[in-house]
């Protein structure tokens, strides 16, 4: 079972760069096709937020667009650059938009052997994250009503905190609260987010929190306390999570561009390797 995790479009009307200068819907292309290339193709995919940037609605008509070719269920939750409501009618088609009340879009799916829990941390007109009551009772009923399914449960602000204090200071300000009901739930094994724009992986509530790389500009890392948040064109990668019932939860990285090679191991270091 492989879910690919892509995270924080940042789409921008036709033609218009995110940021001044970041081409996202060249770089979403990209990482569609990167997905589409990788063997075994994943069985799902989540966007852990950020789809649109200001958000308008043309932004989730492209968004729809650039992830069209993609054959697998593709499952999305808002961050704080989404509209819930416009997210939800971005994807009207499809029945996984339609679990929760309005005003939040989350839902909890079966990806083969494994439940997929995306839960919706948006606060309109805020930059921060919170789940709230409501909220954390959809996904305490998600997990109440699959005990022993492997979980993985997909949000936008990252629960764990990075040590980047402009970042931490907007990340989920409920993450106490979501690291209880995980903790009560031993089937959650990841817990994976987006929002920072640079990968990370810390404990939490018992299961591993990992925060993925955008697949359009990174966060330049900064852990000195001091200066205003930038961002750079590190390279852009996403997440690939794999379960098996002899591993348990697996998460690789994935660069959206090429890289130069492959080399043979065998030829390079005079080691044999059967073919
Ligand atoms: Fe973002
Ligand atoms: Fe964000």
């Amino acid at each position: 079972m492989l879910i690919a995790q892509l995270t924080d479009l940042h789409l921008r009307p036709r033609g218009l760069p995110a940021l001044r200068v970041v081409e996202t819907a060249t770089m979403v292309r990209r990482a569609v096709a990167r997905v589409l290339a990788l063997d075994p193709r994943p069985d799902a995919v989540v966007i852990t937020g950020d789809i649109a940037d200001t958000p308008d609605p043309r932004e989730y008509e492209l968004a729809r667009d650039l992830l069209s070719p993609l054959p697998m269920p593709v499952y999305a939750v808002p961050g704080n650059h989404d509209s819930s409501e416009a997210l939800r009618t971005a994807f009207a088609d499809a029945a996984w938009a339609h679990q929760s009340a309005a005003g939040s879009l989350q839902f909890a799916v079966d990806v083969g052997p494994v439940r997929l829990v995306g839960l919706d941390t948006n606060v309109p007109d805020e930059t921060h994250g919170f789940l709230g009551a409501e909220r954390l009772d959809f996904a305490r009923n998600a997990l109440a009503a699959a005990p022993d399914r492997p979980t993985l449960m997909a949000l936008h602000h990252p629960p764990i905190p990075s040590g980047m204090k402009d970042m931490d200071a907007i990340g989920l300000r409920d993450a106490d609260a979501l690291a209880a009901l995980v903790r009560a739930n031993p089937q959650v094994g990841l817990v994976v987010a987006g929002h920072v724009h640079r990968p990370y992986v810390a404990p939490f509530g018992g299961a591993v929190g990992i925060v993925a790389p955008s697949v359009c500009h990174q966060t330049v890392l900064n852990l000195s306390g001091r200066g205003k948040p930038l961002f750079a064109f590190e390279p852009p990668a996403f997440l690939l999570h794999a379960w098996s019932a002899e591993t348990g939860f697996i998460s690789h990285t994935i660069y959206v561009e090429d890289a130069a090679g492959p080399y043979d191991y065998s030829r390079a270091s005079g080691v044999l390797w059967p073919d």
